[in-house]
């Protein structure tokens, strides 16, 4: 093989020599390619993933072509650019689906020219001026961004959920000085909109009047604009560098930090539809919110890449799924966190398996509910992915094996060099031997992810915040004066190259010297018969090392929390030092908008009964059960009466 290889490589370059520079480096990634391809080749002949693993990797070849063939192409071809050819290709196609309303490929593209003009005529947008869209999700998100991309202006994708304080640091941290919301969010702006006068802001609102001095009213210069093409020119110094958006990162801790995405990793993302198998015959359901990048890279970008048909709802609803899947012959399906766990909670119904979906894509679906999922529903190739908006480090689950969130093949790990470090969990921080160099975890043992910064995986880092930014660069990893990114994720790789993913950094933590990973005990928790859901999370105790470990749960409805069930599953499932003991009942449990379990607040309340009003149960290893939590016991476990 390698025989061959080296033939076609000397025939090919010979070849191509005097051909033009940019064909001669598409050849010459395609034979690095081929040549790394061979030596996966040989190493995984003998395993069960060979066949998956090179269809993978033709696809990521293929693509890692066509993106280095866009990155050269001059003037800079753009997503954008994409759709306009998409737009020419099939105009009548159905570009989404919305609440019973469709919108044809020509529709949109002639919607987001009159938005374009509009803007461009009342807040004199040029290249470059950074855009906040305030927007629910509804299809004029969709032209929205695109008539912005037509000026060549970033967009600033706003969470819809955050008010006030919240509103004004991602706004100003992305430096826009126009800022759109639609008549439903009018309130939420109004609260900041001393503010935002102030600083000189104009504000925008899709509707067509208003009655507020400083919101002006929009919906009329749109439809009163000329739906022409634009000209070219007016974007014409975009670069597969410059930014394309920021998408907020929704972190469960602290204000959100605004992801710098640049024009190749709006690329990038769109790619993933394609490398699953996703074709343009597919209908891509999105149901995640569009200010975020599952839903608006790898749903709406990945869409338009694919020139698919796309079925967008306002809310993700586990009781309309399946029927708006039915009604509109939804193929692909996209899931994040909590999702599929709705959908599996939802009643059972004789028609769980009538639909067309063929492709789950997503991440953080947990094993058990992986698997309940595939039960139930029928076969659906779940694609479980592993990555972040900033991070330059990605996986995608392309063999068939349950709770996987990917595997390392020789083409991966060369294009995007990783690895994965010790991790001392109770400093938060990489484990550095006496060099002050980090440490390799060993193949099956729980260490951070890190990806090296390169040119070909850039972290870009957040707007406004060089702090932020900076914590996210780690520096002499494997030798001194390397750089790479810090993931906050901790994973575990398996003698057959199969990704775990275990925890985040944070969520994690300590007790009795031992680690516990919040989301294995979740795991165990929502088998029991009376959880629904579970929370799991650690906190202080005065006197302790470490932190105790502790869950909200939500209850399945009608039931009561069932003590000694509850006890059995934990103690036949969990070493003790990961067991919660303290369970706090919960009506519902707080997420983060994208069904991320909110911690911090649970954390800070603790476990004292005379502050929460909600039930609270301590294990108790004598009476071996759980027993509510009295102000006595809470006393006795204070003054170390009772010991933990
Ligand atoms: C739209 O055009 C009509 C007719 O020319 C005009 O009367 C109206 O004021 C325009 N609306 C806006 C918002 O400019
Ligand atoms: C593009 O850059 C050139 C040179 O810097 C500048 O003259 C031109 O105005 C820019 N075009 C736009 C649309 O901003
Ligand atoms: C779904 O498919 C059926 C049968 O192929 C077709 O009749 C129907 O029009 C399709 N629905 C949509 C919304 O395209
Ligand atoms: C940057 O982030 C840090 C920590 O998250 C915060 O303390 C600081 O105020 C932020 N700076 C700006 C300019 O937003
Ligand atoms: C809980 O209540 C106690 C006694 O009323 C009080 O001292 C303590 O500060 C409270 N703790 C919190 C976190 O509110």
């Amino acid at each position: 093989i390698c025989a061959v290889l080296l033939f076609l490589s000397k025939l090919s370059i010979r070849r191509y020599c005097h051909d033009t520079r940019g064909s001669m480096y598409m050849w010459l990634t395609a034979l690095a390619g081929l040549a790394i391809l061979s030596l996966s080749f040989l190493k995984t002949y003998f395993g069960p993933y060979f066949a998956q693993d090179c269809a993978f990797i033709w696809r990521s070849l293929k693509l890692g072509i066509r993106l280095t063939k866009y990155k050269k192409s001059k003037p800079f071809y753009s997503l954008l650019d994409h759709f306009l050819d998409g737009a020419k290709r099939h105009p009548d196609k159905v570009f989404v689906h919305f609440e019973g309303h469709q919108y044809s490929y020509a529709e949109v593209d002639k919607q987001s020219s009159k938005v374009a003009r509009a803007l461009q005529a009342e807040a004199k947008l040029k290249e470059g001026d950074t855009v906040a869209l305030f927007l629910p999700n509804e299809p004029v998100y969709m032209w929205t961004f695109l008539g912005l991309a037509k000026l060549g202006c970033p967009a600033a994708l706003l969470n819809f959920n955050i008010r006030s304080k919240s509103l004004l640091h991602c706004f100003s941290c992305c430096g826009a000085k126009v800022l759109i919301t639609s008549p439903e969010l009018q309130d939420a702006v109004e609260e900041v909109l001393p503010t935002l006068t102030e600083q000189g802001i104009s504000v925008y609102i899709l509707s067509d009047s208003c009655r507020v001095p400083g919101i002006e009213p929009l919906a009329g210069k749109i439809s009163n604009a000329s739906d022409e093409p634009l000209s070219k020119e007016l974007r014409a110094n975009v670069t597969v560098r410059s930014t394309a958006l920021y998408i907020y990162t929704s972190g469960t801790t602290g204000l959100p930090k605004a992801a710098v995405v640049t024009h190749e990793r709006v690329w990038a993302a769109c790619f993933i539809q394609a490398a699953v198998g996703v074709t343009a015959d597919d209908i891509f359901y999105i149901n995640l919110p569009l200010y975020h990048s599952a839903g608006f890279l790898i749903g709406m970008a990945g869409g338009i890449e694919r020139g698919m048909t796309m079925v967008l709802r306002r809310k993700f609803s586990a009781s309309q799924f399946w029927n708006d899947c039915r009604k509109y012959n939804v193929t692909v399906m996209q899931y994040i966190g909590e999702t599929l766990r709705y959908l599996c909670n939802t009643p059972k119904r004789d028609e769980d398996r009538q639909h067309r979906v063929r492709f789950a894509i997503g991440n953080g679906a947990r094993t058990d509910i992986w698997t309940e999922f595939l039960n139930r529903f029928g076969d659906i190739h779940v694609r479980e992915l592993y990555g972040a908006t900033e991070g330059n480090i990605g996986f995608i689950n392309y063999t068939n094996k349950v709770g996987v969130v990917g595997r390392i093949n020789y083409l991966h790990k060369f294009f995007f060099p990783h690895t994965l470090i010790k991790f001392d969990i109770e400093k938060e921080e990489p484990v550095r031997n006496s060099d002050g160099l980090c440490i390799e975890a060993s193949r099956g043992e729980t260490g951070l992810l890190v990806g090296k910064i390169t040119k070909r995986s850039p972290f870009v880092g957040y707007a406004a915040n060089k702090t932020q930014t900076d914590k996210k660069r780690l520096h002499d990893v494997l030798k001194k004066g390397d750089l790479y990114f810090n993931t906050g994720d901790l994973l575990q790789i398996d003698s057959e190259n199969f990704v775990y993913f275990m925890d985040r950094v944070g969520d994690t933590f300590r007790w009795k010297g031992e680690n516990v990973a919040t989301s294995e005990v979740g795991d165990i928790l929502t088998t029991a018969n009376s959880i629904l859901e579970a929370n799991v999370y650690g906190v202080k105790v005065e006197g302790h090392e470490g932190r105790i470990g502790m869950a909200a749960v939500t209850l399945k409805e009608g039931e009561d929390f069932d003590c000694a069930d509850a006890y059995k599953q934990v103690v036949t499932y969990l070493p003790a030092y990961a067991r919660p003991r303290f369970i706090r009942l919960q009506p519902c449990l707080e997420v983060t908008g994208t069904f991320k379990m909110k911690k911090v607040k649970l954390v800070e309340e603790g476990f004292n009964p005379v502050n929460i009003s909600d039930r609270l149960y301590f294990l108790d290893t004598e009476k071996k059960t759980y027993i509510p939590l009295t102000e006595e016991m809470y006393n006795a476990i204070m003054s170390l009466e009772i010991k933990l």
